[in-house]
């Protein structure tokens, strides 16, 4: 299929106007000449004044440079389409893929899509490359340049999916991708019903000796050479109409009035194109062939043939003009005993199957006077447009954030689809029968600036969104509350400011989402509707909007220094003995005491609108202190100690602190209603993060693991050695662990028991505080509560961190057993892989996952002589006194040095 340049010349007149501005004409069309300097356009001559425009704007991300052809390809006479190419090396390693965006176009639109390629020697290196060429994201034609002289043209029928439409060319490694000319044409709903969403309509490239391009749409009109090709204005939808070729066994016969051609809708009346029939010189016979198309990597495709015939002749009375149709010797229906329509075009068409060469014979029939004749003929193979995108919407929303933060990548084309293709950075879901859908976007340290896009509130998706370590500036907008799939949400490490929306930290407190939002200096992660506004220099400034009396003024004032000198002193106190520094958050929550009225609570809560949690003395709910900073609020159904004893009990509790205890702020004893007002914990409870659904998208690693065990096993150190007496927790759980944005965990509800409890007695108690699966077996026995008691509680702990398994395991749908009998029974048979929690999908360290089961094991030892307890399926359940938690030590021995000196007042 190659051609000198020179014969490049098209017979059409030149005529102006029809020249529209801006990127679509005002017939729809997109005609691009690539390569030219962006911005350039101009109007075609061959085409009467098509408005050609350069490339910018539709290809993906700036990809590829621009070339002009070299002499001698650069004949005076080719068309100016043809000048330039527009090519995408890949030296960088970088995109295999290369795409342009078409648009606007409408969805379930119909397209006639034209690209042409002229090499031309246009990077002087005489290289023939060999590409493949994309639809979207299906294969379309394998671009296989023979010749720097040759012109390849292909087009295609294409029903787009979208509002938009993407050709791409892909980089095989048999030289660069260049291409010429990009068209877009729209065509009438009526056109081509073949082509659908699921499949487009190549035109078949098979190369005819008699005609100049491979492509097979071809016209009669001779010779050859002073018609080579029709399109625009000629064909309304500019399909490319070639000369078959002057056939010595045919002739022509032409009209020279114009012919109706209402029934087949794709043409002007005034349409030359089928004006003129081929028709033999001598004999009943015209049959042409064809063969496989080997651009299209389809052995097994299938044919659509489209024929045009038209009767041109006034015949006498006495003249018969009739013939079959026969497609590889056999006719089919409607093709029998055909005669053409004086002056009324008709199309028959059959779709014809098999990747064999293939004939078509017109036939005269035996009562015939005349032979048969042809007007024009298409052939087309069907392409499967078998491979997915992405649906729309994601597509389109990536491709805004793409402009947005001018992110180049391999950020072209299809965002999931091919897979081969996928862009960097996203984890999509694919569907057998139906769109991928993007599930998990990483742009880490990806050099975002400016705001937070919207565009990324359209991902309806998306699971996983991590912006953090960019420079992102602004606000956190309100509509990543509102996005339905989220669950882990990185923001930290950007330059956003202001506040939280007040839904996310719901969300995060609720459990269903991971929210990370650290080392943004100026925002303020309170979910308070106002901010106290910082200057340049992080400085709070103080806005001062109400006049308050003078009296209250100073109160405050007093009140403020004293603050100020406490929490001063405290720091002190922190930076000597402390690795960490408290966040501005605790140093101004961590050492309330106060006292609020239900009244307050009510205004706190917004008449408590969101409940976050239900504990075994009534309802959490979330509040906002007046600094804006979140709390929870504990609401306590009842008790039965007096008043002062509420009180007291509490106010103590205000005082104790340690970076692994949750800080009770204040209380309230109102009349009947009684709460606890706690610094809010934004990672929700262990429990939800080992068994919700959030563990599902982010699951804990080892390592994480470990550290929530130490801390955990800090804050109940603290409750048993610094606080005089001990404070026993006796409800140590999965759900009384806390975690922190960045999953520092911290041990709540301690003391709790106590203030609720009948008996003041912290030694001795009738009833058991604890929940089942936890709870020590002995105070079973004794009634007698102990430290050792927590660090049972604790050990089941361990073992639910190793295993991600309840306290009682189900081993079948009605029955379960302790988790420390299921562990001990599985290591018995020294499988510790069978035991640990898949959802750390095998990245942990055996070792350390051995020491810790152990260790935990340990907590629960005692001199076995009982047999087992069948209720709990707990070994030793009546044995002595334990000698003690032989492993309490041992922990120790995992963690880092840090270690806390706080006090406990
Ligand atoms: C390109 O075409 C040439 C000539 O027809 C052929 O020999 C070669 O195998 C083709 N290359 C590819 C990659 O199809
Ligand atoms: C395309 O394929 C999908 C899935 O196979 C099917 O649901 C849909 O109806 C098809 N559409 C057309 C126009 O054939
Ligand atoms: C064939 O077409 C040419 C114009 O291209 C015309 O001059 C000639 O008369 C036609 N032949 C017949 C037999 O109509
Ligand atoms: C178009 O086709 C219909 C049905 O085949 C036929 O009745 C009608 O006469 C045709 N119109 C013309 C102008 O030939
Ligand atoms: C037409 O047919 C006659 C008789 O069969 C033959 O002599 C003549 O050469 C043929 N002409 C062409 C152009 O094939
Ligand atoms: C070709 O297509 C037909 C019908 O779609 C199918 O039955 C056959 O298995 C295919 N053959 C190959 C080799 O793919
Ligand atoms: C059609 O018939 C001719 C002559 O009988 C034969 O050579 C050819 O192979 C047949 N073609 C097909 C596709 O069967
Ligand atoms: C022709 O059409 C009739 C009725 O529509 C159908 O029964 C028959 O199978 C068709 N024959 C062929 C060869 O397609």
């Amino acid at each position: 299929m190659k051609m000198p340049a020179a014969l490049l010349v098209l017979c059409l007149a030149v005529s102006p106007g029809l020249v529209a501005h801006g990127q679509v004409d005002t017939l729809g069309f997109i005609s691009i000449d690539c390569g030219i300097a962006e911005g350039a356009a101009y109007a075609d001559q061959s085409t009467r004044g098509l408005r050609y425009v350069s490339d910018a704007g539709f290809a993906d991300a700036a990809a590829g440079l621009n070339a002009a052809i070299n002499p001698p390809y650069n004949v005076k006479g080719i068309a100016d389409r043809y000048l330039t190419a527009r090519y995408f090396p890949n030296d960088d390693g970088g995109a295999r893929r290369s795409c342009y965006t078409l648009r606007p176009v409408t969805p379930g639109g119909r397209y006639l899509v034209r690209a042409t390629f002229y090499y031309g020697n246009y990077d002087s290196l005489n290289r023939l490359p060999v590409f493949d060429l994309h639809l979207g994201v299906n294969h379309w034609v394998t671009v296989n340049v023979t010749a720097p002289s040759a012109i390849y043209i292909f087009e295609a029928v294409v029903v787009s999916p979208a509002d938009f439409f993407q050709v791409c060319l892909v980089n095989r490694g048999l030289g660069t991708p260049f291409i010429s000319g990009l068209d877009l044409r729209p065509l009438q709903d009526d056109m081509y019903p073949e082509a659908t969403v699921n499949q487009s309509l190549a035109l078949l490239n098979f190369r005819r000796p008699t005609a100049t391009y491979s492509f097979n749409r071809y016209h009669f009109w001779r010779p050859a050479s002073t018609y080579p090709v029709f399109r625009y204005p000629f064909d309304p939808y500019d399909r490319l109409w070639q000369a078959y070729g002057d056939i010595d066994a045919w002739t022509n016969i032409t009209s020279s009035t114009p012919i109706d051609v209402s029934n087949i809708s794709s043409f002007h009346t005034s349409s030359k194109i089928l004006w003129s029939a081929a028709t033999p010189v001598n004999g009943t016979l015209i049959d042409f062939a064809w063969s496989s198309d080997s651009s299209i990597n389809n052995d097994n495709t299938s044919y659509l043939l489209l024929l045009y015939f038209v009767e041109v002749q006034r015949l006498p009375s006495n003249a018969v003009r009739r013939f079959d149709i026969l497609v590889d010797n056999s006719t089919w229906n409607g093709s029998q005993r055909y005669s053409p329509k004086y002056l009324s075009a008709e199309l028959v068409k059959r779709m014809v199957l098999g990747s064999r060469q293939h004939t078509v014979s017109l036939v005269a029939t035996p009562d015939a006077t005349l032979p048969p004749i042809l007007n024009a003929f298409e052939i087309y193979s069907v392409l499967p447009m078998t491979e997915l995108a992405t649906n729309d919407a994601d597509a389109k929303a990536m491709m805004a954030i793409r402009t947005k933060y001018a992110l180049k990548k391999n950020w072209m084309g299809d965002p999931c689809a091919p897979k081969a293709f996928a862009w960097d950075g996203l984890n999509c879901s694919y569907f057998s029968s139906g769109p991928a859908w993007i599930t998990a976007l990483h742009l880490s340290s990806s050099g975002l600036n400016g705001g937070i896009d919207a565009s990324l509130g359209d991902l309806k998706s998306l699971q996983y969104l991590d912006l953090s370590n960019n420079s992102l500036s602004g606000p956190v907008p309100d509509f990543l509350a509102q996005m339905p799939s989220l669950t882990f949400l990185d923001l930290s490490s950007n330059k956003l400011s202001g506040p939280v929306p007040a839904v996310l930290l719901q969300k995060h407190q609720n459990g269903s989402l991971v929210l990370r939002i650290g080392n943004n200096a100026n925002m303020c992660d309170n979910g308070a509707s106002t901010c106290e506004p910082k200057d340049k220099n992080g400085k709070r400034i103080l806005a001062i909007e109400i006049v308050v009396p003078i009296a209250v003024a100073t109160l405050l004032f007093v009140a403020a220094l004293l603050i100020l000198y406490r929490l001063k002193h405290k720091q002190v106190t922190w930076t000597a003995n402390n690795s960490r520094l408290p966040s501005p958050q605790e140093r101004s929550t961590a050492f309330g005491n106060r006292q609020f009225t239900y009244k307050e609570l009510k205004l706190m809560t917004a008449n408590f609108k969101e409940e976050i949690g239900r504990g075994g003395f009534g309802a959490v709910f979330l509040g906002y202190l007046e600094n804006g900073s979140p709390v929870a609020i504990k609401m306590c159904s009842k008790t039965s100690q007096g008043d002062k004893e509420f009180s007291a009990e509490a106010q103590h509790l205000t005082r104790v602190h340690h970076r692994n205890l949750v800080s009770l702020i204040g209380y309230c004893k109102d009349k009947k209603h009684l709460a606890l007002v706690y610094e809010y914990m934004q990672g929700g409870n262990l429990e939800n993060r080992l068994r919700g659904q959030v563990s599902a998208i982010t699951p804990l690693t080892w390592h994480q693991r470990l550290k929530i065990a130490l801390h955990s096993a800090h804050g109940l150190e603290y409750l048993h050695k610094a606080c005089q007496p001990p404070l026993i927790h006796r409800d140590v759980k999965t759900t009384n662990i806390l975690l922190s944005a960045d999953l520092e965990a911290k041990i709540s509800d301690f003391g709790l028991t106590k203030v609720f409890a009948n008996d003041f007695d912290t030694h001795i108690t009738t009833q058991p505080a604890g929940t089942l699966g936890y709870l020590d077996p002995e105070y079973y026995n004794t009634s007698r509560l102990s430290e050792k008691s927590d660090v049972y509680s604790f050990g089941v702990v361990l073992l639910e961190l190793i295993t991600g398994q309840p306290p009682a395991v189900p081993i079948t749908s009605t029955d379960s057993i302790h988790i420390a009998l299921w562990v001990r029974q599985k290591l018995s048979m020294g499988n510790i892989e069978s035991i640990v929690d898949p959802r750390m999908g095998g990245e942990y360290d055996v070792n350390s996952v051995w020491k810790v089961a152990e260790l935990a094991l340990q907590c629960k030892e005692r001199p076995s002589r009982g047999t087992a307890n069948n209720d709990s399926g707990w070994d030793g359940a009546q044995g002595d006194l334990r000698a003690g938690c032989p492993a309490w030590n041992g922990i120790w021995q995992l963690r880092a040095k840090q270690h806390s000196q706080s006090q406990c007042n």
